[in-house]
């Protein structure tokens, strides 16, 4: 099967494994179905920054999932140094305000003209999935509910130059509607309706994502646990097809 381009450039895996040694053999496998390979904290810590440059050396792209949240100095050097890595996509907290942001689009653009790198994809996290209304009112203090106040980030974080937003598909068209066509979302929690749901709650099917106007999905486990790999990723890939 010939690969999809406009579908490959959508298909963000998740590198959620322990070792370097199963981590190149993800990228070695899935490199051709990949648009951008998402590795996070966990996977750097236990690693190091070695795979970023085993995945460029594979002719792929990253995205650093290293959800920034510091004062707006100190995230302008971070992101220099990211994109310095190589990084084609990273993400940040929006809730660190608008200067925060700002800094962090002005540090990474610096480093990519520098580098002469493509201008990095930054996408703003607006609440994470595991804080609930409850957490936000009685907590965090914030007397609004969690929609409102997550599409309150997602225009601020447009409003301070960031590309997009990480957010659930469910919750797209209205991020869409608020901030513009042009401003990215990021979908994690995708599940085929063939594979399992393990700890996501609220899933989405790649089709009905695509549908409701993801650039991104986070494929994870409906790919990375499977026994057929590269069958899954074509059935995806198929299920997008058809929405496209
Ligand atoms: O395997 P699975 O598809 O559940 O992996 C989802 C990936 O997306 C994981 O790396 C997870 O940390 C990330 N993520 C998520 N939900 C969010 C934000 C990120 O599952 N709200």
């Amino acid at each position: 099967m010939g690969i999809n381009k406009k579908i490959k450039e959508k298909i963000v895996l998740a590198l959620d494994v322990d070792t370097l040694d199963e981590a190149k053999i993800l990228v070695k496998e899935l490199k051709d179905y990949t648009g951008v390979f998402k590795v996070g904290l966990q996977f750097i810590m236990a690693n190091g920054v070695e795979v970023f440059k085993f995945i460029k050396d594979e002719g792929g792209k990253f995205f650093f999932d290293i959800k920034l949240h510091d004062i707006p100095n100190t995230v302008k050097k971070a992101s220099e140094n990211i994109v310095r890595q190589g990084a084609s996509f990273f993400n940040l907290h929006a809730a660190g305000g608008a200067e925060m942001m700002r800094q962090a689009a002005e540090g990474a653009n610096k480093a990519a003209e520098e580098t002469g790198q493509e201008l990095p994809v930054i996408l703003a996290v607006t609440l994470l999935t595991s804080i609930s209304e409850e957490v936000l009112n009685n907590e965090l203090q914030i007397k609004d509910n969690t929609t409102n106040y997550a599409l309150n980030l997602a225009k601020l974080a447009k409003l301070s130059g960031m590309s997009g937003v990480v957010a659930s598909a469910h919750e797209c068209a209205g991020i869409k509607s608020a901030c513009g066509r042009d401003f990215k979302v990021l979908c994690p929690g995708i599940r085929p309706g063939w594979s399992v749901k393990d700890d996501q709650k609220r899933i989405a099917t790649p089709a009905f994502a695509v549908s409701q106007g993801a650039d991104f999905l986070v494929i994870g486990r409906a790919v990375t646990a499977s026994g057929d790999k590269i069958g899954a990723m074509e059935k995806i890939y198929e299920e997008i097809e058809g929405v496209l």
